[in-house]
């Protein structure tokens, strides 16, 4: 039988909560196609502070590194909101983006048709929108030197970034982004701020120039401000979006709005070898952990995203995906994309569904 190790990294907050159940999804996925997917839990973030000293202890590298793939929850919290930077979970997080390599981040937004009211845009906007956000990943204003903290010509204190992107850096994401337009509906779209910023004045020149190796795609541009008004006006003129890492950032927690709730939406990063990173969109939602309220469908379907893009185990992911739509046609929603008539549970509960989906689920592939 085909065996993977997964390193998981539940986190903070909700997160251990989104990733336990959605750790038994994967498992039985994985077994009903033959797959036997071996665990082993690590530190990040404010858990791993609070045990280690250090948001990404080497171990939890090394150890994401050494797997075949990587499912994260989510890290951060009020406790740690104040501490420097290097002791921040959000650092942890970065330095493990940036320590697997993995530069393109897949963050699909779309709107199932059972959830169409639980969008807060009118029906006839939502329905149907199929968005694929490429956001950049372990690049620009997140890594950017110099950055710190000083002091002006004035005596004001200051803090300050850099976005900046290498044309090799823009490349690399363009090829991913024209490659997963192809698979889509043919049609890329490079959200910028090229009529202000350097960094994107070289990035719409260095995806314009790629557009000559995929004829077969349609590519356009726009500016990040329109670019977020377009998104609520009229989100079906979108197919494939390829942006820098906070525009992405930005543009895909708007995105997820469309579709019901950011609770639904998943993540792959993968580089240009060794494991990939899967984690949902949402952060630890302090606001409601340790209460059994969180959706778990973002981290069940980053999940499956681990199946088909990390381990290539197509017939696993489309299990999961199948067990989520079914689930969902049975009525349960948690709290974020309820709407009367349906029935509301909590994060456990949602699991055992999807759980008893995947079991009776048995022609899917
Ligand atoms: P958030 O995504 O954690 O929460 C925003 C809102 O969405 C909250 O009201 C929350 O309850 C709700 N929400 C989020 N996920 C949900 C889910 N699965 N089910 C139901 N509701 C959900 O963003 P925030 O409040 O801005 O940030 C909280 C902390 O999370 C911060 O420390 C931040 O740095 C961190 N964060 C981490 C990640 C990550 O780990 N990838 C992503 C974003 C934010
Ligand atoms: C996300 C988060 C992270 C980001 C933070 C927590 C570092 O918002 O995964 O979207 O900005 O990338
Ligand atoms: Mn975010």
């Amino acid at each position: 039988a085909r065996s993977y190790n997964i390193t998981l990294l539940p986190g903070d907050g909700i997160g251990p909560e989104v990733v336990a159940v959605a750790k038994d999804v994967l498992s039985l996925a994985g077994a009903l196609e033959g797959v036997e997917l071996r665990f082993q839990e690590k530190l990040v973030g404010g858990s791993a502070l609070d045990a280690t000293g250090v948001p990404l202890p080497d171990e939890t590298l090394d150890a994401a590194k050494g797997s075949d793939a990587v499912l994260l929850g989510a890290i951060g919290g009020y406790k740690w909101d104040n501490n420097e930077k290097h002791l921040k979970p959000e650092t942890g997080l970065l330095q493990l983006r940036a320590g697997l390599g993995v530069f393109a981040n897949l963050r699909p937004a779309a709107v199932l048709p059972q959830l169409v009211d639980a969008s807060t845009l009118k029906k006839e906007v939502a329905e149907g929108v199929d968005i694929m956000v490429v956001r950049e990943l372990t690049g620009g204003i997140y890594f950017g030197k110099p950055r710190g903290f000083g002091t002006n010509d004035n005596g004001d204190d200051i803090g300050f970034n850099t976005e900046v992107y290498s044309a090799s850096e823009i490349d690399r994401i363009a090829r991913v982004a024209f490659e997963v337009a192809r698979k889509r509906r043919g049609r890329l779209c490079s959200v910028d701020k090229a009529n202000v910023l350097e960094a994107s004045m070289l990035w719409r020149k260095r995806v314009t120039a790629l557009a000559s190796e995929f004829p077969d795609i349609e590519l356009s541009h726009m500016y990040v401000d329109n670019a977020a008004m377009q998104l609520v006006r009229n989100p079906k003129q979108f197919d494939t979006i390829v942006t820098n890492n906070i525009f992405g950032d930005i543009l895909s927690d708007e995105a997820s709005m469309i579709t019901g709730s950011i609770g639904m939406l998943p993540s792959a990063s993968v580089g240009e070898s060794g494991p990939g990173l899967f984690e949902p969109i949402h952060g630890s939602a302090p606001d409601i952990a340790g209460q059994d309220k969180a959706n778990p469908l973002a981290t069940i379907l980053s999940a499956a995203m681990l199946l088909r893009y990390g381990l290539g185990e197509e017939n696993a992911a489309n299990r999961i995906e199948a067990a989520v739509t079914e689930t969902l046609n049975h009525g349960f929603r948690t709290g974020d994309i309820y709407s009367p008539g349906t029935t509301l549970v909590g994060c456990k509960r949602m699991g055992e569904e999807v759980l008893k989906t995947v079991n009776s689920l048995k022609e899917v592939a």
